[in-house]
């Protein structure tokens, strides 16, 4: 493959005068995201014909597997039964082209020919990729909602980076290979093409490796903190385990269906910190003898690393060896993140180590031990991709940094000529939701919506323009610590990775963010298609209320995007294009239910939203809808409990549990409901979890303190937690009342508690008149 980005070749120079400019998508775009390099209409159109043969060279086997590329994409998006018919004259037709350049391993040119006699589909590239993204051009073309016929036109398309990425946790939470299947095909939709799959960590290891049966034995399973310590599995008498483990047939199978559609994945494994799952199946691993009794379920940072001993070497030799030979891709990721000094430290062979390297940080033990791993990943023929803390003099030059503390790494990579990927937090952090709502999945509660995903730049202008070569690509990254089911991997996946995929591929005077969704809004039900639930938040239409006077309520509509319209019912119906359409807040009549959803292009996208017309909901907040006090750990955190089934969500900082009800009304006499929950504090964050601080109860057990304005002083109301200690789920406690305000107040909650196990959290709290 090529390190280096990809050249704009002459061919598609000649093009670019008649291509769409940088400009919202015009009428009769093609639904294409990303959006192709260059487009150029020409005159007529093709009418697609109920039948159609696909011709390809049936000795060719990449022609080959874009054909069934094309053949699985054709049925799956839009139900259109494809005929392979290699030798016949036909109505799609692959051909592969002397190629150009080595760089041109992904371009393709695309043109739908016009008129009824020899009309049809051409794809041309010169190699796999590029014939499996005509492939995949041609059937998001072939299935364009709405279209029996489309214009003419050539497509001639290239990316702008090689490295178009999607990291996939599966050790926190872990997927089925049938889900990342499903997963990789919406990727490649998009043209994404590395899957970097994060295989191991703290928390599980889930890849069997032959030689070493414990690792998965032991290593792919814990106990999930909190409530499911106590879930006992009557089988065994013990607590029930999470967890599971890829077979080596189970990862051939991925890397098979990703190399069909053009992915290639990239494994992860961890080393040398987020080790303890392998050290708790292996205590021979381990820097210190006796640090992992069981696979631990905390979130967060461990000082477990595994050994500077020879012994240590050994294993990680005969591991990547499996590895090397399940993933054909050049690159193997060893993580080298988050690491800590403090066993090696403490260790005879680290402190041997210490005394004979040059210089004093410790941190020059992890140096010389990526060192170690690098040269025996170029002995096999791969290259090191790592954290960006593996940045450090001495860093093998061939060694790929990976820049998710921000892009300083990747601009200091590029600087001292490695090769880098930009996947920095919070932007191409898919952990971190993107809409602050009741209805969104758990995650992080920083909103990086689609639009900041879409406006992040892969080339900053730190990065010197003799070093721009550098930049392999770029990636987002989904860690499950907080996404725990596959439905939640493709709202927190989709459609950002469309944005990624854009800002990746297309040049930046080629992007439009209008043009994007646009193109989006037509691309939407492809997801679907191919089984994987996008987030619809960034169209999601959220309605605001206030009073209105008695029994009338003022009713405000909004969504992220305001692209197309808002259309709303009132009498119970599906809203859809033929619905009146909002243009200005509404004042209605208490009672019955606004249904409200987003028009684009004449289709709705995403979920109707429901709101109940009840002043009563003026009178509740739940707990992401109330402001916090700081700024530490924000988490739409999941409750533990109960093991299976919907469990309550809480949005709070755990540094700094504290809500407040802004501008609350007290006019008249209140009581107050407060819903609550308990938590385990399972997050491994050092020393900053004895900074946590609560007041003092003055209840056995603890209780809900209720204060105007700032959280401190005397409190307006104390809720004891009492027989709350008692369920682990949400827990209604006895009602307070509050006195009246002449004017709105705000109201800070935090609960007294003498210990931090368990962490309280708010569900929602109610005001209610007596
Ligand atoms: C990371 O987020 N620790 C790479």
């Amino acid at each position: 493959m090529s390190r280096t980005r990809f050249r704009l070749p002459a061919f598609r120079a000649l093009c670019a005068a008649l291509a769409f400019a940088a400009a919202p998508a015009p009428a009769g775009e093609p639904p294409l995201v990303p959006r192709p390099a260059h487009i150029t209409p020409e005159p007529g159109e093709w009418t697609i014909p109920a039948t159609l043969r696909v011709q390809f060279a049936p000795d060719d086997p990449d022609e080959t597997a874009a054909a069934h590329w094309l053949h699985y994409l054709a049925r799956q998006l839009c139900g259109r039964e494809l005929m392979l018919a290699p030798t016949a004259r036909g109505d799609i037709r692959l051909r592969r082209h002397a190629a150009e350049t080595g760089d041109e391993t992904e371009a393709y040119r695309l043109n739908v020919v016009a008129g009824p006699v020899d009309g049809g589909l051409r794809l041309e590239a010169g190699h796999r990729a590029g014939l499996l993204h005509a492939a995949g051009s041609a059937a998001q073309l072939l299935c364009w909602p709405g279209r029996d016929a489309l214009p003419a036109m050539r497509i001639a398309d290239a990316p702008q980076f090689r490295w178009r990425g999607a990291m996939l946790d599966s050790a926190r939470h872990m997927q089925s290979v049938d889900y990342i299947k499903r997963f990789l095909d919406a990727m490649a939709l998009h043209k994404l093409n590395v899957l970097h799959w994060h295989l191991t960590d703290d928390q599980a290891w889930r890849i069997d490796i032959r030689r070493y049966p414990r690792l998965t034995e032991v290593g792919a399973w814990r106990v999930p903190a909190g409530a499911g310590e106590r879930d006992i599995d009557p089988a065994t008498g013990q607590p029930r385990r999470y967890g599971g483990f890829y077979t080596q047939d189970h990862v051939r199978e991925v890397v098979a269906h990703a190399a069909a559609r053009g992915i290639e994945v990239v494994p992860e494994i961890e080393m040398p910190g987020h080790a303890s799952a392998a050290i708790a199946a292996y205590p021979e691993l381990a820097a210190l003898a006796g640090g992992v009794e069981r696979v631990p379920a905390d979130w967060g940072i461990y000082d477990n690393a595994f050994t500077l001993e020879d012994h240590g070497f050994v294993f990680l030799r005969n591991v990547l060896d499996e590895v090397i030979e399940l993933f054909p891709s050049p690159w193997v990721h060893v993580g080298g993140d988050e690491v800590s000094a403090v066993q090696w430290q403490a260790s005879e062979r680290g402190r041997a180590l210490l005394a004979q390297l040059p210089g004093d940080d410790p941190m020059r033990l992890q140096t010389w031990f990526t060192q170690r791993i690098a040269r025996y990943l170029d002995s096999r023929g791969k290259r090191l991709v790592g954290w960006d803390e593996i940045l450090a003099p001495g860093l093998p030059q061939r060694a790929v940094v990976m820049s998710w503390r921000g892009i300083e790494g990747a601009v200091e990579a590029a600087r001292q000529g490695h090769d880098t990927i930009l996947s920095p937090w919070p932007t191409l952090y898919f952990d971190n939701q993107q809409r602050n709502a009741v209805d969104e999945p758990p995650g992080r509660l920083r909103v990086i919506a689609l639009r900041d995903v879409y406006g992040f730049d892969p080339l900053p202008a730190d990065i010197a323009p003799a070093q721009r070569h550098h930049v392999l690509g770029m990636q987002a990254n989904l860690w499950a610590e907080h996404i725990r089911t596959e439905p939640r991997v493709s709202h927190m996946g989709f459609p950002r990775l469309a944005a990624v995929a854009e800002v990746a591929w297309t040049a930046a005077a080629r992007r439009d963010y209008s043009s994007f969704l646009h193109r989006l809004a037509g691309f939407w039900p492809h997801y679907g298609a191919v089984g994987i639930a996008a987030a619809d938040s960034a169209f999601a239409v959220e309605a605001a209320l206030a009073q209105a006077g008695e029994g009338r309520l003022r009713v405000s509509l909004a969504s992220q995007e305001a692209i197309g319209a808002i259309h709303y019912t009132l009498d119970g119906g599906t809203p859809g294009a033929g619905s009146p359409r909002y243009d200005a807040p509404l004042e209605l009549a208490a009672g019955g239910v606004l249904k409200a959803v987003r028009v684009v292009d004449g289709r709705a996208i995403g979920a109707v939203r429901e709101t109940a017309l009840d002043p009563a909901a003026l009178r509740l907040r739940h707990s992401r809808e109330l402001a916090r006090c700081g700024e530490g750990i924000d988490l739409a955190l999941e409750d533990d409990y109960p093991p299976q089934g919907e469990r309550a969500v809480f949005a709070f900082d755990i540094q700094h549990p504290c809500w407040i009800w802004k501008q609350a009304d007290l006019r008249a006499p209140i009581k107050l409901h407060a819903y609550v929950g308990q938590v385990p504090f399972n997050f491994q964050i050092g020393a900053a979890r004895d900074a946590i601080g609560f007041p003092k109860p003055r209840y056995q057990g603890g209780e809900l303190l209720v204060f105007e304005a700032a959280c401190d002083g005397e409190p307006l109301a104390r809720l004891p937690l009492g027989s709350a200690h008692d369920n682990d789920g949400v827990t209604r406690l006895a009602p307070a009342s509050l006195p009246q305000r002449g004017a709105p107040v705000d109201l800070c909650f935090r609960f007294a508690q003498s210990r931090l196990e368990p962490l309280w959290a708010i569900d929602r709290v109610v005001l209610v008149s007596p």
